[in-house]
């Protein structure tokens, strides 16, 4: 496309490529004239090097049928939030159709049925994540809850005045805000691990940061920003050597790579269920049942309860003590369901898969002129954040939709990861194993768009 003027280079002050409103870009582009939603077959012939049916598989999520602005719906934005099999939804509906009614408390038989597949999904959740028992599984509304919950209640009870809480350079601020706001009630110190210009974590200013002062580490299993996958196990066991307990925010890990909570000895891992395609509102905390067991409640309620008086109420037993009010009944059996999905599928399967796809990705923007990839560590989950010289993040990804093609532009919620690296937001392309290399393909082809619109 040739359309392009000088006033579609637009620069702020300090010379940092503008956004445009997006009629703008449907001027620049000719789009805005395209229906937006309709139903479209995708059109999928090659699907990349793996032993996964893909073709199969993608019949499984009704969303990837349909057509965006009148093109195939490429859908690039899984690290923000994965598509749903037909098989999740029809738990959750299966559960609502027949089997819906409160849990715990009742004596009729809805109330059993529903609480056997609750708790059922709990030794899903149990033998997906390989922990020890079932009461080391905690069901919260995703990976954030479950990082308050530990600083709330373990933090509040474990970090002093003076003490240190360490984190990481690649953190989400989800596993930032609540460790910021614990320090600051406490008067403790929040602690940084740098990290490299490929985004790789220092592990000697690392092992430097650990001391007596040193109360908790929280990390990132895999860095939603940059795809950075942490050496989780090394890390625990620097921290865990010298008394210090772990938690790792597993939230883009679980999706991506098979996690054995026992192999590497965390104390507390935390996920969300609409990253692994299951419904949003309901994650895991597990936590080792030492450290759970010791720690008080995180919210009074129903159900956390074993006896309540006005003198003096007694908390139950895990992992009840952690769950206080009616939960998400529906969700958590949808969760247990997006498991099974992808223990079918096979997370080795998986990951395979999806490191073709990084790798193909990664070859074909790195031949773009003007592409630069932010984030790129040797050991990298399927995320490819670029920046496009001289082109607004924004523009890029409102530029890309009018092909149908959904990235995520922005901060990524990690505002100092951008800072590290000096600019204000990325383009994220995010892959999932119902993605092919024909997607990719038409994600380079818009970015070229986009480049020409920008020339
Ligand atoms: C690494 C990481 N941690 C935590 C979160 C927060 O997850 P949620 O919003 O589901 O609680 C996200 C979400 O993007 C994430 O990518």
């Amino acid at each position: 496309m040739s359309t392009s003027s000088e006033a579609l280079k637009p620069k702020d002050s300090q010379g940092a490529a503008q956004v445009h409103p997006p009629e703008v870009l449907d001027q620049l582009t000719a789009a805005g004239s395209a229906p937006e939603v309709v139903p479209l077959l995708h059109a999928s012939k090659t699907i990349g090097a793996s032993s996964l049916d893909v073709r199969k598989i993608r019949e499984d999520f009704p969303i990837l049928k349909q057509g965006i602005r009148g093109k195939p719906l490429v859908y690039l934005d899984n690290a923000a939030s994965t598509q749903k099999p037909k098989m999740v939804i029809d738990a959750i509906c299966h559960t609502y159709l027949t089997e819906y009614s409160n849990i715990h408390r009742g004596v009729h038989l809805l109330s059993e049925l529903c609480t056997k597949a609750y708790e059922d999904t709990r030794v899903v959740l149990q033998h997906f994540l390989n922990a020890g028992s079932s009461k080391e599984i905690v069901f919260v509304r995703g990976a954030t809850e479950g990082i308050n919950l530990v600083a709330q209640s373990y933090g509040r009870k474990h970090v002093g005045a003076g003490d240190e809480v360490v984190i990481s350079a690649l953190e989400h601020h989800s596993n930032i805000v609540p460790w910021q706001m614990l320090c600051e009630e406490k008067g403790a110190r929040l602690r940084v691990i740098p990290m490299n210009d490929a985004g790789e974590l220092l592990p000697d200013e690392y092992e430097k940061l650990l001391s007596a002062k040193t109360k908790i580490v929280a990390i990132g299993h895999v860095s939603n920003a940059l795809g950075t996958i942490n050496p989780v196990k090394q890390m625990i066991r620097m921290a865990n050597d010298k008394g210090i307990p772990v938690l790792i925010d597993g939230a883009q890990a679980v999706p991506h790579l098979k996690v054995d909570v026992r192999d590497l000895d965390a104390d507390f891992y935390v996920f969300s269920g609409h990253k692994i395609y299951g419904p949003s509102g309901i994650g895991v905390l597990y936590g080792k049942s030492q450290l759970l067991e010791d720690m008080p409640p995180y919210q009074g309620g129903g159900d956390m309860i074993s006896s309540v008086t006005f003198e003096k109420t007694t908390y139950n037993a895990l992992p009840y003590k952690f769950e206080a009010g009616t939960p998400n009944i529906g969700g958590t059996i949808g969760l247990g369901a997006a498991i099974d999905y992808v223990k079918q599928i096979g997370l080795d399967n998986i990951a395979a898969y999806e490191h073709d796809l990084l790798t193909y990705a990664t070859e074909l923007l790195t031949q773009i002129p003007g592409v630069r990839i932010i984030g790129t560590a040797k050991d990298k989950a399927a995320v490819i954040s670029f920046v496009i010289e001289g082109v607004h993040p924004h523009d890029v990804g409102t530029i890309l939709d009018q092909d149908g093609i959904a990235v995520r532009t922005g901060h990524h919620c990690a505002q100092p990861v951008m800072d590290r690296f000096g600019i204000p937001a990325t383009a994220r392309a995010s892959f999932a194993f119902y993605n092919t290399r024909e997607e990719i393909d038409a994600l380079a082809a818009g970015i070229k768009k986009v480049k020409e619109v920008f020339a």
